[in-house]
C-alpha cells in the first residue's frame, strides 16, 4: 500500500487524476472503476480538464461504478447514477452507453449484481477502482461486519453511514435515505488491477488509521486493501493525522512519484 500525503484535496486530487489520464493515455480502452461520495468530485473536474485540454479522450473507455442505493431510480437526484452523470460523464467524452451503473429498481437484485459481475469478467476486469472510504471505514457499501470476500450483493447501510449520508438527501432527514443497496464485494473491488482510494478531511482520519495500521477486519473492510499489490491512497494530512508512520509514507511515495 502507497499512501500519498498532500497539504491540500486540491493537490491530491490532481495527482489522483493524473494517474488516471496517464492510464487511459497508455491504453485507450481502459476499464474503470468508479466511485460517488462529494470526495471524488475534485478529481473528476480535474480529469475533465484534462479531455477539454485534449489531452486524453474517454471515447472507448468502459466503467462500472461501485454501488447504487436499492430502491432509487436514475433520475432521483441522490442517486448514484444521476450523480455520475452530472459530476463526471457530461463532462467527459465518454459514451453513456459503456457507464455502467447498478439497478437500484431490478426486479431481481441479486440477479442484476450477478449479472453486473459477469459483465466486469467479460470487460477483462477492472484496470483502476476509485475509491471513497465512509467514516466507519466502509468500501463501496460493504460495512463493518461485511465478509472481506464478499461478491456484489444487496447490503444493509450501517445507522452512521445513512447518518453520514442524509446530508445529502432531502432537508437531511435520515428516513430519506434508503436503508440497503446493491453494492460491489470486498472481494470483487480487490481483484482490480490498480486501486486509488481517497481520503480528505479529519472526520476521516480513523478510518485511514484502520485501513492502513490497523489489523486485517470485517471490522474496516478497506483494511482489505492491505492484501492488495498496487493500492494507493492519495489523502490530505488531515486524514493521514492519525497515522503513526506517516512522515516515511509521504516520503516513500513522493520519490516513488518522483515529486
Ligand atoms: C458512501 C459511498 C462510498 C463513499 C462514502 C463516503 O457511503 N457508498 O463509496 O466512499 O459514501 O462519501 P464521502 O466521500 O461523501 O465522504
Amino acid at each position: 500500500m502507497e499512501i500519498v500525503i498532500c497539504k491540500t484535496k486540491e493537490e491530491a486530487s490532481k495527482l489522483a487524476a493524473a494517474v488516471i489520464t496517464a492510464q487511459v493515455k497508455k491504453n485507450p480502452k481502459t476499464v474503470l472503476g468508479l466511485a460517488t461520495g462529494s470526495t471524488p468530485v475534485l478529481m473528476y473536474t480535474e480529469m475533465a480538464k484534462a479531455v477539454k485540454a485534449k489531452k486524453v479522450s474517454y471515447k472507448q473507455v468502459k466503467s462500472w461504478n461501485l454501488d447504487e442505493y436499492y430502491g432509487l431510480p436514475g433520475t432521483h437526484d441522490q442517486s448514484y447514477r444521476y450523480f455520475m452523470n452530472e459530476n463526471l460523464f457530461k463532462k467527459i467524452d465518454i459514451k453513456l452507453a459503456n457507464t455502467h451503473v447498478l439497478n437500484g429498481l431490478a426486479k431481481d437484485p441479486e440477479k442484476e449484481c450477478k449479472a453486473y459481475e459477469a459483465q466486469i469478467k467479460k470487460a477483462g476486469g477492472i484496470d483502476i477502482q476509485v475509491l471513497g472510504i465512509g467514516s466507519d471505514g466502509h468500501i463501496a457499501f460493504n460495512e463493518p461486519g461485511t465478509s472481506l470476500s464478499s461478491r456484489t450483493s444487496v447490503v444493509y447501510l450501517t445507522p452512521s453511514t445513512i447518518k453520514d449520508n442524509a446530508r445529502l438527501f432531502f432537508k437531511g432527514k435520515e428516513k430519506e435515505v434508503p436503508t440497503r443497496a446493491l453494492s460491489m464485494g470486498v472481494g470483487t473491488i480487490c481483484e482490480a488491477k490498480k486501486i486509488i482510494l481517497l481520503a480528505f478531511g479529519k472526520g476521516k482520519a480513523d478510518a485511514i488509521k484502520g485501513c492502513v495500521e490497523g489489523g486485517i477486519s470485517q471490522f474496516c473492510t478497506a483494511s482489505a486493501l492491505q492484501l492488495h499489490n498496487d493500492a494507493w491512497i492519495f489523502c490530505d494530512e488531515e486524514a493521514a493525522s492519525k497515522l503513526t508512520l506517516k512522515k516515511y509514507y509521504a516520503w516513500r511515495s513522493a520519490t516513488k512519484l518522483g515529486l
